[in-house]
C-alpha cells in the first residue's frame, strides 16, 4: 500500500526552534531512521542565533560522524529556512523558559495552578505563540507550497484553534506527544514491546482526553488488564523513561489513579489533573520553584554543556544524546504523508461531526488515518455528558483566548481565564490577567 522503502525519495527538513533542548535528540532519531525516511538535508531555524548555533555546531559533528551525506545548515533567516523543504518540524517556544517560568509562577502566586499548557499559564503562552506560528505558516506557503508543517509547538490546543481560524487550508498538522508517551507506558505495563502492538480509540481536546478502547491486532481487549493496574498504581511503572523519571512527572503519573476513579470506564490523559485536582496540585507545588526552574537547572544546563563538550572534543561518539523512542511518532507521521503509509495517529483536527454531539468547529484530538493527501478523521460517535460538559467549558476557554488575541480584547481574555476550570473566581482571574499583561508586554498584542 505504501511506497516501498527502496523507492522512497530523499526528504528535505527544516526544524523550526533549532535551539531547543530537544533538537539533538530529534536529529539523532532522524539519522537512525534514514532507511525508512531517507534524508537529503536538515536545516535548523531559530530567531535566537547564539542559542541555535551552540546546538547546531554539536549536531554538525553528530551528522558528520553518522550520516555525512546529509546536507546540514542553520539560519536565522526565514526565507532561507523555508525555501525548498518538504517538511517543517515546528517546536518553537516563544519567550523560552524564562517566560514559561512566568506562566507557572504568576497563577501560583494567586493560589491557582501554574502550568505550561493548562490554565492561565497555557493561555498566556498561547497568546505569545499564535503570531510567530502563523508567520511561519505564511513563509512555508510562500517558499515551499507543497511542504507539510508538523506542528508540536505548545500550547497545542490554542495554536491549533488559531490555525483553524486563521489558516484553515494550510498544510499544517497539529500533534502532541503525550498520548504517545502514555501509550508507551501502557505497552510496558502490558509487557508489550511497543504501542505499535495495539490500536486505540481516544477522544478529547489536546491535553484533555480519554482512551475508550485498546485492542491488540487480533482484536483482544487489553483494557481490563490495564485498568486493573491503573486502579492500583496509576501510570507509575518500574522503568520510567526520559523526563518522566523526574519526581514532578512521577507525581503526575501517580495522580492518574485518582483521575481513573472519577470515571473508571476510560483511561485519562494526565493533564486533566490540572483541572479536576487543581487545589491538590497547588498544595503540592512550590510556587517559587516550578517545572520551568527544574528544566533550566537540569535539561537546559545539561544540554548546553553537552553541546559545548562535543564541540570542544571535536567528536560525538561518546555522547549521551540519544534518539528518543517516543519522538518516533514524528518520523512515522512524516513517513505517512510522504510515503502514504495510511498509519493511524491521534491528531488535533476540526471536529466536523467526528464527535457526533460536540461542536463542528472545535479542534479535537481524535484518531485519524494519514496518507499522501493528509488525514482522514475516524468517527467517534456520541460522548457521555460528563466528558462533553468538561470539554465544552475548556473549548470555550480556548476559543475565547484566540478571539482575544485577534480582537485585542481584554474582556475576552478575562472571560477565557474565568471560563477555565483551574481558576475559581472572576476576581482571581482578573488579578492573574493583570499580572500576565505586565509579564507578557513584549509578546502580546495590546489589549483594550
Ligand atoms: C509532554 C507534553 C508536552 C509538554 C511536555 C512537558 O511531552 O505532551 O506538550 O511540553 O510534556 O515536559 P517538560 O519535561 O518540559 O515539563
Ligand atoms: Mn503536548
Amino acid at each position: 500500500m505504501s511506497v516501498p522503502v527502496e523507492k522512497r525519495q530523499k526528504q528535505r527538513i527544516v526544524i523550526a526552534g533549532g535551539g531547543s533542548t530537544y533538537t539533538a535528540g530529534i536529529i539523532t532519531m532522524l539519522l537512525e531512521n534514514n532507511d525508512v525516511f531517507p534524508i537529503e538535508s536538515i536545516k535548523l531555524y531559530d530567531n535566537f542565533a547564539e542559542r541555535q548555533e551552540r546546538v547546531a555546531k554539536a549536531c554538525e559533528i553528530i551528522i558528520r560522524e553518522r550520516l555525512p551525506q546529509v546536507k546540514f545548515s542553520w539560519t536565522t533567516d526565514p526565507v532561507e529556512a523555508f525555501t525548498d523543504v518538504d517538511f517543517v518540524m515546528a517546536q518553537i517556544r516563544v519567550g523560552l523558559f524564562a517566560m514559561r517560568e512566568q506562566d507557572e509562577h504568576i497563577p501560583f502566586k494567586h493560589g491557582c495552578v501554574g502550568q505550561e499548557t493548562c490554565g492561565p499559564g497555557g493561555i498566556a503562552y498561547g497568546l505569545r505563540t499564535i503570531g510567530p506560528l502563523i508567520e511561519m505558516i505564511d513563509y512555508m506557503e510562500k517558499y515551499s507550497p507543497d511542504a507539510w508543517m508538523l506542528n508540536y509547538s505548545n500550547p497545542a490546543a490554542i495554536v491549533a484553534e488559531a490555525c483553524r481560524v486563521l489558516r484553515p487550508d494550510a498544510r499544517v498538522i497539529n500533534i502532541c506527544d503525550m498520548p504517545v508517551c502514555l501509550e508507551e507506558i501502557f505497552a510496558r505495563i502490558l509487557g508489550k514491546k511497543s504501542r505499535k502492538e495495539f490500536d486505540v480509540r481516544y477522544y478529547g481536546l489536546n491535553h484533555f482526553g480519554w482512551w475508550t478502547q485498546i485492542r491488540d491486532h487480533e482484536g483482544n481487549d487489553l483494557m481490563p488488564e490495564l485498568m486493573a493496574y491503573v486502579k492500583e498504581h496509576g501510570y507509575e511503572e518500574h522503568t520510567p523513561q526520559g523526563q518522566h523519571k523526574e519526581s514532578s512527572w512521577l507525581e503526575t503519573m501517580r495522580a492518574a489513579k485518582d483521575l481513573y476513579a472519577m470515571d473508571p470506564t476510560v483511561l485519562w490523559n494526565t493533564y486533566l489533573k490540572y483541572y479536576l485536582m487543581a487545589p491538590e496540585t497547588v498544595a503540592h507545588s512550590d510556587p517559587f520553584y516550578t517545572r520551568a526552574n527544574e528544566i533550566m537547572d537540569r535539561r537546559e544546563k545539561d544540554t548546553t554543556e553537552e553541546c559545548e563538550r562535543i564541540v570542544a572534543a571535536g567528536t560525538a561518539r561518546d555522547t549521551w544524546f540519544a534518539s528518543n523512542e517516543h519522538a518516533m511518532f514524528i518520523v512515522d507521521l512524516a513517513c505517512a504523508l510522504a510515503f502514504n503509509t495510511q498509519e493511524r495517529f491521534l491528531l488535533i483536527v476540526p471536529n466536523n461531526g467526528a464527535i457526533e454531539n460536540f461542536s463542528a468547529d472545535a479542534m479535537v484530538e481524535i484518531p485519524c488515518i494519514v496518507g499522501k493527501d493528509g488525514y482522514e478523521p475516524l468517527s467517534v460517535g456520541k460522548i457521555p455528558t460528563f466528558q462533553k460538559g468538561l470539554m465544552e467549558q475548556q473549548i470555550a476557554s480556548e476559543k475565547l483566548a484566540v478571539e482575544a488575541w485577534l480582537e485585542g480584547s481584554y474582556q475576552k481574555l478575562w472571560q477565557s481565564f474565568m471560563m477555565n476550570k483551574s481558576v475559581p473566581s472572576a476576581k482571581i482571574a482578573k488579578d492573574i490577567l493583570d499580572d500576565m499583561i505586565e509579564a507578557n508586554k513584549d509578546y502580546w498584542p495590546e489589549l483594550h
